[in-house]
């Protein structure tokens, strides 16, 4: 491999032509060569766009010697079929979120990746803001005293069109959910990386402003966390009026509340003043750690297994929501010696 991987993208969907063309930006960490999607007219459309070769299909990139990392962003229910065999392949792997739809199928590509000794990494581009790397140094230098509670609203809005677009949207198998699985899973990560582990959740769970759908475009969770803290959760695609993504972390000495990344409220004993931020390309940050993994420098800011923990939290919640009870969501898989 030279300093700049060679990359395949596999699913050429609304998120996947966005990689093509991040990697095909001058600068960019790695060098686009191949592209694949199950119809082979998207790919050739793709691939003849942006200089690169057409494959017939995930396998056959997968087989290519030049080929060092994937971007996979087929839909959610397939991503452990394509990683595992991605890194069965030899392949380090970018996948988009969810790192799947099931924490079972989760597990598959953990073993996947043990096996391999490749580095797998799943799209959570918010940890790459500014504003929310300071708001995980601050939380873990205790700047904010002990962690009481927080909140997080994703009120967002999808049109009925937006879930008839794709026939995997909205459904169980392939989708995985609804508001929390598909949209809310980005700030579920947050929450966890900044708050960590989930104790107990208890939610409830509507389809209130679609149809034809199989899954909830409304939920409600309450959680409390292992160290003590409780949190509220909203996640919703039932919300029209463009509302920004809401979180509020409060402790004993300071509290902070973002609106789409950006502070509105930093009050904390100490007053100290925030830093300034720029605005980042939050998916190209996050190609750039992913690179520097693959480089072997450092392992990815967001891990598979954290990724399964957001799952296993999703799973809890939906699990509440069927049967009217408090969940424990699944506990992490013992670590490797
Ligand atoms: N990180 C983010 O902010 C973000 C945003 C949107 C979507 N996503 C994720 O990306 C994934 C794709 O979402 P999308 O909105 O681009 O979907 P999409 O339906 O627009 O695209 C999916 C593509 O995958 C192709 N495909 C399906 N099965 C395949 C297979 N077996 N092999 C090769 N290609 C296959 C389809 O033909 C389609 O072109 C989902 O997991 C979604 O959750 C992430």
């Amino acid at each position: 491999m030279t300093d700049t991987p060679a990359f395949g993208v596999i699913g050429l969907g609304v998120i996947g032509r966005q990689h093509v063309q991040r990697l095909t930006t001058p600068g960019a960490p790695g060098r686009l060569v191949a592209v694949a999607d199950q119809h082979t007219g998207t790919a050739a459309a793709v691939a003849a766009e942006y200089g690169a070769e057409a494959c017939p299909g995930a396998a056959a990139l997968l087989s290519r010697p030049d080929v060092d990392a994937v971007v996979v962003a087929v839909p959610s229910g397939l991503h452990a079929e394509v990683a595992v065999a991605a890194l069965d392949a030899g392949k380090h792997v970018l996948l988009e979120k969810p790192i799947e739809v099931t924490v079972a199928a989760a597990d598959e590509i953990l073993a996947a990746e043990r096996r391999s000794g490749r580095v797998l990494s799943v799209a959570s581009q918010r940890r790459f803001a500014q504003e929310n790397q300071y708001l995980k140094q601050v939380v873990t230098e205790g700047r904010l005293g002990r962690i009481t509670s927080a909140t997080v609203e994703v009120a967002l809005w999808r049109t009925q069109e937006y879930y008839d677009s794709g026939a995997w949207r909205g459904t169980w198998a392939l989708d995985g959910g609804g508001a929390l699985m598909n949209q809310g899973v980005h700030l579920v990560d947050l929450a966890l990386w900044l708050l960590g582990d989930v104790a107990e959740v208890y939610a409830h769970t509507g389809l209130l402003a679609h149809e034809g759908i199989e899954v909830e475009d409304t939920v409600t969770v309450t959680a409390r966390l292992r160290s003590g803290a409780l949190m509220t959760f909203l996640a919703s695609t039932s919300a029209y009026g463009d509302l920004p993504i809401r979180m509020s972390v409060m402790g004993s000495r300071g509290s902070v509340v973002t609106e789409s990344e950006r502070i509105v409220r930093f009050h904390t004993t100490a007053e100290e003043a925030l830093p300034a931020f720029a605005p980042v390309d939050q998916q190209l940050a996050q190609l750039h750690d992913f690179v520097a993994a693959v480089r072997g420098e450092r392992a990815p800011l967001v891990t598979a297994a954290q990724a399964r923990a957001a799952v296993a939290f999703i799973e809890a919640v939906y699990e509440s929501g069927r049967t009217g009870r408090p969940v424990v969501p699944a506990p992490a898989p013992a670590p490797v010696r």
